[in-house]
């Protein structure tokens, strides 16, 4: 082998250098660079721009002693993506098949020197990623806002006119943050963050998709774009809207259509010759994002078509050049009896008609993201088409940028939940971790939606980092505990110091429940304020709005009880589940505790002391999390500690909110004292009915006030 010490000079890594006030940019990559550049070996006759950049991340992070040699392999031990590494003394090498395993395996040995992580001398630690598609959804508009976007505007679209995100600040914080400049370096900057923890494939534009991302205008722009992603590993997808040949010329006539029917050919020539022009201008274009027929989105149904229809007639222009659609399921209309059912009701009956390169991509529960949900039925009947599941990062429903709600332990409920009932299916043994991953067919693909906004700091906050770091790591090993992610980031981000990170992976892997515990504990869901998801407005329930965009229609109180009746004498929706999950949720004594009123309209008399006191510990874990954090002061630099510290204070007190306002109201049905013990509100409940959030922090920030 020949034997090349790269000198790489020209890869310029703004992360190292944010000097001054800690602002959080740094994320999880805070690698200290080394005076003598590291020794690097690799084969120059392979030498592209992602081996340098591997090599570079060696040269410039790596203190060993040693000598890290790259060399490809073909070992069937080790996937497209994987890597190996292995210990000689001071010396490691990282085998890989790919360029972009080499840098994952560069991250890989990089995050083993940053969490003191040591392989056995004359071992080898091999990885390879679960998922082969690994992809961020960016829900973010050609105008620069970002829906459910709490970190600022977009870093891939200018701002143009006056688009403000609407946005929850700490209420002691009433300037703009910083934020990261408009330009490549930020997009380059977010793709090495990624490639860090193996993201690989992301949609850089909202779910509800304007036609113009079509036009020429903006597909020049965006191709600058995938070429800053490309040498990181990451493929560029877009969102589309189905109803584009109406309003975006053709790639090849410049004229527009009158009808988006999928089945009509010039509609089908329309969308071949869009995706030529795309590819040409693109060559490794990943594929479409699709919401169709939900939420206002037009579609196939549209024209008397099916899912199956719109889907394939896109994934067939698509094939040639070995792109893919994920076609999203979720959907739900207007006076369905039970909103938790509809996806099964529409995608079924249509399983098995969907080409091989469509993907259903489907929410983790079956109502929209809430703090706990059950799985989406779909995960157990869907058998013939390919699925992928979607997680939520931006926390839409789990306190925005402001309450600390680490994510990974939701995310591998998802999974035991799945791996539960395939064993009880035999199902888990002869298909192994697939059967747990929610990924079906011949393509392993999971989405998350992110977090991300050019604020510096990237997410809107320090602790809302973890979240990203979660997703990736998970995508690649879902296997990871939730305390392993935890440990690591924090390692990563703060400090290696053993009581700060036991204590915080401890308050991180706990977030998540105190989380669920003071909003909606014991299976409540979707009981948020009209016009933001972030406060409680139980009672919210004005004429003229949607019964499913109502808390009412969710919580179901009245002179009974409490809860959604689910149960096969309720909506049926238990009937969507195998029948060994249908039996233990249908059955109040069986049903999981936390799912109670999920799938039970449960009497007052059995619920209304449970339910207090589970808002009851949600308060008591957010004020302890304020405790924490001051006892961890002395781990923590200045600022990322006032800030952090902000955030929880604000957090406590949200807590508070959310359990006078739905403890005040409910007992207006259920008639009964708090119980022994539980403490004395403090607001009125028509203190908390005349509250409303103020949303634009831009505007108005002086203004904002909690209750
Ligand atoms: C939620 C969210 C919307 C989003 C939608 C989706 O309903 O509030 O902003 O567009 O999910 O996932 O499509």
């Amino acid at each position: 082998m020949v034997l090349l010490i790269l000198s790489l000079t020209c890869l310029f890594f703004s992360f190292g250098l944010s000097v001054g006030a800690e602002d959080g940019h740094s994320l999880w990559l805070r690698m200290v660079e080394t005076h003598q550049k590291a020794t690097v070996v690799c084969d120059p006759t392979r030498k592209g721009s992602t081996l340098d950049i591997a090599a570079s991340e060696i040269e410039t992070f790596w203190r060993g002693r040693g000598i890290v040699e790259f060399q490809f392999t073909d070992s069937k031990k080790i996937s497209d993506e994987g890597y190996s590494i292995t210990r000689i003394d001071d010396d490691y090498v990282i085998s890989a098949r790919s360029e972009i395993g080499m840098l994952y395996g560069a991250y890989g040995l990089l995050r083993m020197q940053a969490t003191n992580y040591r392989i056995s001398n004359n071992h080898t630690f091999f990885s390879s990623p679960y998922y082969t598609h690994r992809i961020l959804n960016h829900w973010d508009n050609i105008n620069g806002t970002i829906e459910r976007g709490f970190a600022g505007r977009s870093i891939f679209f200018p701002l143009s006119t006056n688009g403000s995100t609407p946005h929850i600040r700490p209420f002691n914080s009433t300037s703009t943050p910083l934020q990261l400049p408009f330009n490549s370096s930020a997009i380059t900057d977010y793709a090495r963050a990624n490639a860090s923890i193996g993201i690989n494939g992301a949609v850089i534009n909202n779910v509800n998709a304007s036609p113009k991302i079509l036009t020429d205008a903006n597909l020049f722009k965006i191709v600058d774009i995938a070429n800053a992603l490309r040498p990181y590993g990451i493929r560029l997808y877009l969102s589309i809207n189905f109803a584009s040949p109406l309003t975006v010329p053709s790639a090849d006539t410049g004229k527009t259509l009158s009808t988006a029917d999928p089945l009509d050919p010039a509609v089908q020539q329309w969308w071949a010759e869009k995706i030529d022009h795309i590819y040409k201008l693109i060559p490794d274009f990943g594929g479409f994002l699709v919401k169709a027929n939900s939420e206002g989105q037009p579609g196939p149904m549209d024209f008397g078509r099916t899912h199956a229809d719109g889907a394939n007639m896109l994934a067939d222009a698509l094939a040639p050049y070995g792109g893919i659609v994920m076609w999203r399921a979720f959907v739900y209309a207007q006076n369905s009896p039970d909103r938790a059912s509809q996806a099964y009701d529409e995608f079924v009956p249509l399983d098995g008609q969907f080409r091989d390169n469509v993907i259903l991509q489907v929410k983790n529960g079956p109502v929209d993201f809430q703090p706990r949900e059950p799985v989406s039925p779909l995960f157990f009947n869907i058998e013939k088409t390919n699925l992928m599941p979607e997680f939520q990062i931006t926390q839409e429903y789990t306190g925005e940028n402001i309450h600390t709600c680490f994510l990974a332990p939701m995310w591998k409920e998802f999974f035991e939940s799945l791996r539960g009932s395939n064993s009880s299916r035999g199902l888990n043994s002869s298909r192994g971790l697939n059967s747990s991953s929610g990924s079906r067919g011949s393509i392993a693909a999971i989405a998350g939606v992110a977090n991300i906004g050019n604020d510096i700091d990237w997410c809107g906050g320090d602790m809302a980092q973890a979240n990203w770091y979660a997703f990736g790591r998970l995508a690649w090993n879902p296997e990871l505990s939730s305390e392993k992610i935890a440990d690591e980031w924090l390692s990563q981000t703060y400090t290696k110091a053993r009581e700060f990170v036991d204590t915080m992976t401890t308050l991180l892997c706990n977030s998540r429940e105190a989380v669920v515990n003071y909003m909606m504990p014991l299976g409540l869901h979707h009981i948020f304020a009209g016009g933001h998801h972030y406060g409680p407005e139980p009672w919210y329930s004005p004429k003229n709005t949607r019964a499913d965009w109502t808390p009412p229609y969710y919580h179901r109180a009245d002179s009974v009880g409490l809860g959604f009746d689910r149960t096969t004498e309720g909506s049926g929706n238990v009937l969507q589940y195998p029948d060994s999950l249908c039996h233990l949720y249908n059955n109040k004594e069986t049903c999981p505790r936390e799912l109670l009123l999920w799938f039970h309209h449960m009497p007052w008399s059995e619920i209304w002391t449970p339910l207090c006191r589970q808002y009851d510990i949600g308060v008591n874990q957010a004020e302890g999390f304020v405790e924490t954090w001051q006892r961890m002061q002395k781990y923590v630099d200045t600022e990322r500690y006032e800030r952090q510290l902000s955030k929880f204070q604000r957090q406590a007190s949200d807590a508070w909110w959310w359990r006078d306002a739905c403890l005040l109201y409910f007992q207006q049905f259920s008639h009964m004292p708090l119980p022994d013990g539980s403490p004395a509100p403090r607001h009125t409940l028509q203190e908390l009915m005349d509250f409303h959030l103020d949303m634009d922090m831009y505007t108005s920030a002086e203004k904002f006030k909690t209750p």
